[in-house]
């Protein structure tokens, strides 16, 4: 009977242990980036399109355009980005016929935001992904392995791979 007991204790902390993992993986998919508004009238940093077949293609196939509002722009040159800076990777499928690659719709709009203590977990710059067009819905995702885990590999160059070419 105890040792049946005692099972079941186990399985309930188990549970409660594994629920709470949860909440903080839920809270690690949502870090409260906000929508970057107006960024079509930010600087255009670049552009490159990532073909079928490439390692990237899922999620990132497509033409993607980069932007900088100001802040980000003067990260950009003197690499030190200060709280406020923020970046966007505009991702667009493409049509490609007749010798002619066109944009066509928006696939997802992912953002990068400078705030050193609010986003002190991913040193200072919160990530996340709009769906498509909108600016509310966002892509379900832990942004320390979708996100973080690759920029990390910038962390050189304040954690951002664009460099601007005047
Ligand atoms: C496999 C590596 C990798 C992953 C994963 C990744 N990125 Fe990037 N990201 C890059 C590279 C490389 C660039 C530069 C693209 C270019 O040069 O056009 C970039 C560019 C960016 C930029 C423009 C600023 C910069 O660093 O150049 C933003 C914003 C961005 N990524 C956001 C995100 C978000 C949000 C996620 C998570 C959903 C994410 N990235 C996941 C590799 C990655």
């Amino acid at each position: 009977m105890t040792k049946i007991y005692r099972s079941l204790r186990f399985t309930v902390v188990t549970a409660v242990a594994i629920s709470c993992a949860w909440a903080v993986a839920d809270a690690q998919r949502d870090q409260g980036v906000d929508y970057p508004s107006g960024y079509r009238s930010w600087q255009h940093v670049k552009t490159m399109i990532i073909q079928p077949g490439h390692p990237l293609e899922d999620p990132f196939g497509g033409i993607h355009h980069v932007y900088a509002n100001a802040e980000a722009m003067s990260g950009l040159t003197n690499k030190e980005y200060v709280d406020g800076a923020v970046f966007v990777f505009d991702l667009l499928d493409y049509d490609n016929s007749e010798k002619l690659i066109v944009e066509t719709k928006r696939k997802r709009l992912d953002v990068m935001q400078r705030d050193s203590k609010k986003f002190a977990d991913t040193d200072g710059w919160g990530y996340t992904t709009f769906a498509g067009d909108s600016s509310t819905m966002r892509v379900q995702q832990d942004v320390v392995s979708a996100c973080y885990g690759c920029h990390i590999g910038a962390k050189e160059s304040g954690y951002v791979f664009s460099q601007y070419r005047p």
